[in-house]
């Protein structure tokens, strides 16, 4: 059965979390990725499991994109049509649906991503996607709990907008560019903050730890996993001696110490190279905590100062080869606005 899976935002992050979580998943349009699973409730435990899935809709096979078709089709008082490959419905189309269409009442979608999860699912839509060009005529079947995700970002005990805390979404992509089962795994974040990508990793299974050098983290994401039903091992360290507590680490995930926000230009130039120090300090460590085959999936700045650009991930080429194989480089993530840019590198411990 093939399914069409909607995605919040269409960036090099998405693309390589649906890469490593599904396989054969192919681009359909921008946002929409196409794949095969064997049946619905496959397909659902796939994508619920990704921080980048809004909606899934499945392939109604045999039925024509024409408006007559989707009559008999309709089973909810509310229904929705959206033109995959030509949003704009002309005006007498929409008479026509209203008049072929009877049964309910008829939402007119936004965009060419049909309605949004939350309308969707507060108004019980029945929601048809056609696309005229390819003959195909899609159903959506499943929305992302946002309830769940907007109570994780907004209303965990430690879950304000302070600067450098990730979206539990982002969080939730990184956690799943590490490639195998988490069933029983054990993942460490030691640079875990406010816990926000322990609480991810939790969720997907992983047996999880974490570290940061500042007490207060720590029990920022002690509170944020008891919370949320998980235990953890949290303990204050400096991210460099890691290797003084843990050994046979499966997956190190981790957005590091990124310097201080809102830097001039002229102090960035020093910034670097600190930082560059701080994270050769914790590869060579972690190769030690670390299992043969263990994965390491870690955020690198970079900064540009209108004049350069200075990239932190620079410290990959050459050094690390023998420790490391380079799996991924960069996919990138940037909050809007942000001076800081963030390229998520994937390593394998040789
Ligand atoms: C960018 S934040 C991590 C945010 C986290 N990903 C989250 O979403 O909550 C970086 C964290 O690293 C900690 N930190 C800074 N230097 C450290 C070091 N040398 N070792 C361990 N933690 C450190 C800071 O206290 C801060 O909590």
């Amino acid at each position: 059965m093939r399914f069409l899976l909607f995605v919040g935002a269409s960036n090099t992050l998405a693309e390589s979390e649906i890469e490593a979580q599904i396989s054969g998943a192919t681009l359909y349009q921008p946002n929409v990725y196409l794949f095969e699973a064997l049946d619905e409730l496959e397909a659902q435990r796939l994508v619920t499991n990704l921080g980048c899935s809004i909606k899934l809709a499945q392939e109604l096979p045999g039925v024509a994109p024409v408006m007559e078709s989707l009559a008999d089709l309709v089973t909810a008082k509310n229904f929705s049509v959206t033109c995959l490959d030509n949003f704009q419905l002309s005006n007498q189309t929409n008479q026509e649906l209203k008049t072929v269409l009877a049964k309910g009442r008829f939402i007119l979608p936004k965009d060419q991503f049909g309605l949004s999860p939350i309308l969707l699912k507060k108004h019980r839509i029945d929601e048809f996607l056609l696309d005229n060009h390819r003959e195909e005529v899609w159903k959506t079947i499943w929305v992302h709990n946002f309830e769940h995700w907007i109570k994780k970002d907004r209303h965990m005990p430690f879950a304000n907008a302070k600067a450098g805390i990730l979206p539990p979404k982002i969080a939730r992509s990184m956690v799943n560019l590490v490639p195998f089962d988490p069933q029983g795994k054990l993942l460490v974040d030691p640079f875990c903050g406010s816990g926000r990508l322990l609480v991810e990793a939790a969720e997907r299974g992983y047996r999880v730890a974490g570290t940061d050098i500042l007490e207060e983290q720590v029990r920022e994401t002690q509170a944020n996993l008891k919370f949320l039903g998980f235990e953890a091992q949290v303990s204050v360290l400096d991210a460099t001696h890691l290797s003084d507590l843990f050994y046979d680490i499966d997956a190190i995930v981790t957005e590091p110490f990124l310097g201080k926000p809102n830097l001039r230009p002229d102090q960035i130039k020093y910034l670097v190279p600190g930082l560059q120090k701080l994270y050769l300090g914790c590869l060579k460590d972690w190769h030690k905590a670390l299992k043969p085959g263990g994965f390491i999936v870690m955020v690198f700045p970079s900064f540009d100062t209108g004049k350069q650009v200075y990239k932190t991930s620079s410290i990959i080429d050459g050094k690390l080869e023998l420790s490391y194989n380079l799996l991924k480089r960069g996919i990138l993530y940037s909050r809007p606005n942000a001076d800081v840019r963030r390229e998520i590198v994937i390593l394998q411990k040789k």
